[in-house]
Formats: structure tokens, C-alpha cells, sequence
């Protein structure tokens, strides 16, 4: 557990706006779902798994870890990180924040890992021109995308 808690302490953050202490966790480690349950025990509520990367891919790790993480008591809320594919160097090859945003749902839509939230993250400057008007409209694109499909879904 020592270990574990040196590597939580460099990315732990707490989360106010849940008024739960957690933390956001890099798609780079499997935890097992006794660890997890560490955690718990440790008095952390949630966590927020990176599901989706900035090269444009689902994360494996993130995944199995929002499973790990329900299943020992803790709750997860997830991270995605869109693509700004200027380049076209995203693995998905998708170009517009539509396109990448429907992606996302549809995976989601159909996938058995228990999603609830996703939190937008911009990370670093990965595949992100310095066009500020147009990666403003990406992301007016992508969150108009996902909120829409919300109001339809249930
Ligand atoms: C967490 O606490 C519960 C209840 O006290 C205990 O059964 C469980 O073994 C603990 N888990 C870990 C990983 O320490
Ligand atoms: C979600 O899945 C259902 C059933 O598989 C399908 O009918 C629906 O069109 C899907 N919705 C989206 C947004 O992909
Ligand atoms: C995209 O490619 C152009 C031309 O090679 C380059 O100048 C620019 O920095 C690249 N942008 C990003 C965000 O990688």
C-alpha cells in the first residue's frame, strides 16, 4: 500500500466540485479491485479514470479500471481527453469534434463498462493548433454533440 500511495500522491487531487476526495487517474496502471478497495478503506469515494486518450483510442487500462474500481465500493466517473485531429495523426483518423464526439457515444452505448459521467479534458497540447477560433469551435462541436444525445437518451 505504501507504494501505491506515493504513486497516488503525485496525481492525487482533491476534487471539490464533488466534495469527495478522489482523484484522477492516468490510463497507466491496472489496479486490482482489492486495491481499489484499499482506497476505499482509506476514506477515497471516487475516482476519475482516463477513458479516453488524446491520440484518439479508448484506453484498456482506464476501462478495466472503472470496472475494478465499482466493483470494490469506490465510484468512478471517467476522463476523456478528445482528439484534435488537425493533422490527421489520431489513431481513430477522425477529423471534426462531431465525429469524435459520436464515436464516443457509440462506444459507450454499447460497451458493458458501467459509464456514467465524462469529464472533458484538454490535455497538454497534443494534436492542438494554435487556431484558437477553430479548437473553440471543436469543442462547442463535441460538447454540443454529447449533450444532445443526453437530452435523447435516457
Ligand atoms: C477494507 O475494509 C473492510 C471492512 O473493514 C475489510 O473487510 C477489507 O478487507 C478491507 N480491504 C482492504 C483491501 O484492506
Ligand atoms: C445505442 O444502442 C441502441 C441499442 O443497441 C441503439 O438502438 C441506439 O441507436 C444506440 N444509440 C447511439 C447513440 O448509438
Ligand atoms: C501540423 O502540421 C503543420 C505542417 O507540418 C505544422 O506546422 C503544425 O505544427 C502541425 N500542427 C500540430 C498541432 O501538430
Amino acid at each position: 500500500m505504501k507504494s501505491l500511495l506515493a504513486f497516488v500522491v503525485l496525481i492525487i487531487y482533491v476534487n471539490q466540485s464533488y466534495g469527495y476526495l478522489g482523484f484522477d487517474l492516468p490510463a497507466s496502471q491496472v489496479f486490482t479491485t482489492a486495491q481499489f478497495n484499499c482506497f476505499f478503506n482509506q476514506s477515497f469515494y471516487l475516482i476519475l479514470p482516463q477513458i479516453y486518450s488524446a491520440n484518439g483510442e479508448f484506453e484498456q487500462i482506464g476501462l478495466q479500471n472503472v470496472v475494478n474500481a465499482r466493483q470494490s465500493g469506490l465510484w468512478a466517473d471517467t476522463i476523456i481527453n478528445p482528439c484534435r485531429n488537425v493533422n490527421n495523426t489520431c489513431k481513430n483518423g477522425l477529423i471534426t469534434g462531431v465525429e469524435q464526439a459520436l464515436e464516443i457515444i457509440k462506444y459507450v452505448n454499447s460497451s458493458s463498462v458501467p459509464i456514467t459521467y465524462m469529464n472533458l479534458q484538454i490535455q497538454g497540447h497534443r494534436n492542438w493548433p494554435k487556431d484558437r477560433t477553430a479548437n473553440q469551435q471543436f469543442i462547442m462541436d463535441f460538447t454540443n454533440t454529447i449533450w444532445v444525445s443526453k437530452d435523447h437518451s435516457d
